[in-house]
């Protein structure tokens, strides 16, 4: 929780608890693998901070994940002390100098990177560490198997680098078993080939959560998990809830419209509800009509578009409300639930986007 006065009653709730239970449900699907934590855009928008110190000091977590060198600099900064990989691609240059210099592990994926974070680490005085991206599918970023072993050749017998680890991402693990078992069997023949090559003990990874849960062949010695812990996938916990309170109440006749555009028009006389949230939030637009919120226990339809600071409710059905009651736009009210899932749904996106999105404005509260 920021440490300002929020007098605005939108904000994200996230359940510490919750992110402890999935975190150890992922490992025990996957255990002895150990789990790296994927905290990168700002843990899917659920404040990184907060998270990453809890799960170093409650051990959740073998390490973390993030997406570029700022993410982990943040980390750093804030007393993250456990291991962090860079997910993605380093550049420019000087990416690795200051990478190196505050132990975040690097992935390279090309020769070319390769030479430069030998050459980073040379120039910094201090060792690399680094895992090799191998490319099996998901054509992103990673060396395909020739490329991986040059790699591995060009920097196991230097001294200023320690390759660590080598792993690669599976682009359709939930959706494509097929597809999948092709990628995986390509990166079990690339550790054959680097076993060959020398290549002793490196930590070796594949599995998102999906596979890290479904997929026991993908798992080897660590798998990366980030929707999971986060609880928007099945047979987990969702850990953030969307909150906001009523802050205006009207009652309008048959005909009346609502919002920009004249986009709902009421067909019988309705009580509305106004509340302090919009795609300013993050709460996107495309929800404009078809999303609902919790007021009193029930389901409200928003009514016309999704406003930038604000959205109308039907709330004819709700006896009794006031200003000042809650509205949850994600998470539990009473025996009803909104979940990231059935806004992704709703507004053609996946749950990663519905977090992710939730912008500076909305103040993450860590319980
Ligand atoms: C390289 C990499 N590994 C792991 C993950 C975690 O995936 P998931 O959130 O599906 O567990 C991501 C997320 O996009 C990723 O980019």
């Amino acid at each position: 929780m920021p440490d300002r006065q929020l007098y605005r009653p939108t904000r994200a709730e996230i359940s510490l608890a919750a992110l402890k239970r999935n975190l150890e449900r992922v490992a025990a699907f996957a255990g002895p693998a150990r789990v790296l934590f994927v905290v990168k855009a700002d843990a899917y928008g659920h404040g990184v901070v907060p998270l990453a110190l809890y799960c170093q000091e409650e051990r959740l977590c073998h390490s973390f994940g993030v997406a570029c060198l700022e993410e982990g600099l943040e980390l750093r900064a804030a007393g993250v002390k456990l291991p962090l990989l860079v997910l993605g691609s380093l550049y420019p240059f000087n990416s690795f100098m200051e990478a190196i210099k505050n132990d975040l592990t690097v992935t390279i994926s090309s020769i070319d990177a390769a030479r430069q974070v030998l050459e980073a680490a040379r120039l910094a005085g201090k060792k690399a560490s680094c895992h090799i991206k191998v490319e099996t599918g998901m054509n992103r970023i990673g060396a395909r198997r020739p490329s991986a072993v040059k790699i591995f050749q060009e920097l196991s017998g230097q001294a200023e680098v320690s390759v660590e680890g080598v792993y690669t991402h599976l682009s359709s693990a939930d959706t494509d078993p097929e597809y999948t078992a092709q990628q995986l069997a390509y990166f079990r023949e690339t550790l054959t080939e680097l076993g060959r090559t020398g290549a002793r003990d490196l930590v070796r990874h594949a599995a998102n959560s999906y596979a890290a849960v479904h997929l026991p062949d993908s798992r080897w010695d660590m798998v990366r998990t980030g929707i999971a812990a986060y609880g928007n996938m099945d047979g987990f916990e969702p850990i953030l809830s969307l909150k906001t309170r009523v802050v205006f109440i009207k009652n309008v006749r048959e005909g009346a419209s609502v919002s920009y555009n004249r986009s709902f028009r009421a067909s019988s006389p309705m009580k509305i509800a106004t509340v302090p949230i919009g795609y300013g939030d993050g709460y996107l637009r495309a929800l404009s009509g078809k999303a609902e919120m919790l007021v009193g226990g029930r389901r409200c339809r928003v009514l016309g578009n999704v406003t930038m600071d604000m959205v109308m409710l039907d709330v004819t059905a709700v006896e009794r409300v006031s200003v000042g009651d809650e509205v949850v736009a994600i998470g539990r009210q009473g025996a009803e639930n909104v979940t990231a899932e059935e806004l992704a749904g709703l507004a053609g996106t996946i749950p990663y986007e519905i977090t992710t999105l939730l912008t500076r404005r909305v103040p993450r509260a860590h319980v």
